[in-house]
């Protein structure tokens, strides 16, 4: 794989009671995006964070704010997000009547659309969306909770996706979520990831270890 490979710290896994310092720690220590997992107790059993927490954060890091969505309904909290400072913004196919119309909304906003697809969501839901997208996410987990295990069935999903990646000429990332380690990024990357989220795997240890847990992934 020639491509850059980026590290997306997942800050679910961070001290929530100092979260932005974390997130200054993980920017200092590598980190290429800050991934902010937006859970709402409905669409997932997790209630984490809203935009008023990413907007007290935007301060700490000039990194994208990569905000996975994981609440329905999305559209209402589109511009609230946006507002607040996330610069990708991923949606659930699920979450909603019309994701299509809520990929336009985001890139209407100016934000750059990405589409999340769950380990029981079919890749051809892809093929309705390769002209609008700037980033896929596969879920490597079904989503809610980090620290869970990776789950490899889902390497097939990444495989295709990055053909048809490949295929659209499009310059969209490829990112994986859930379960990812030093062992399992290599499977992602080797199926044509380019961009993993970690939580676990970047915050353990404290912040003296967060520059050699993200370096660790890279492969
Ligand atoms: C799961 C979230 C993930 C999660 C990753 O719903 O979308 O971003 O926090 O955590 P780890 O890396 O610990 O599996
Ligand atoms: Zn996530």
């Amino acid at each position: 794989m020639s491509k850059n490979i980026r590290i997306a710290p997942s800050i679910l896994s961070a001290d929530f009671a100092r979260l932005g310092e974390e997130i200054r720690a993980v920017d200092e220590a590598g980190a290429d995006y800050i991934h902010i997992d937006v859970m709402d107790g409905h669409f997932v059993p997790n209630i984490t964070i809203g935009p008023l927490v990413v907007k007290a954060l935007r301060g700490f890091s000039e990194k994208p704010f990569d905000t996975h969505l994981m609440i329905s309904p999305a559209d209402p909290y589109l511009k609230n997000f946006a507002d607040a400072g996330a610069d990708i913004i991923s949606i659930h196919p699920e979450a909603g009547p019309d994701f299509i119309g809520s990929l336009k909304t985001i890139k209407d906003l100016g934000k750059k659309a990405g589409i999340v697809i769950n380990p029981g969501t079919p890749v051809a839901v892809l093929d309705e969306v390769m002209d609008i997208v700037d980033l896929i996410l596969v879920m490597t987990v079904n989503p809610g909770f980090g620290g869970q295990s990776f789950i490899e069935s889902q390497l097939e999903k990444i495989t295709a996706a990055r053909a048809l990646i490949n295929a659209s000429g499009r310059d969209i990332d490829l990112e994986v979520d859930g379960g990812i380690t030093p062992e399992t990024a290599k499977l992602a990357i080797a199926a044509g990831a380019d961009v993993l989220v970690a939580g676990t795997a970047t915050f353990t240890g404290g912040p003296l270890r967060y520059a050699e847990n993200i370096s660790a992934l890279r492969g």
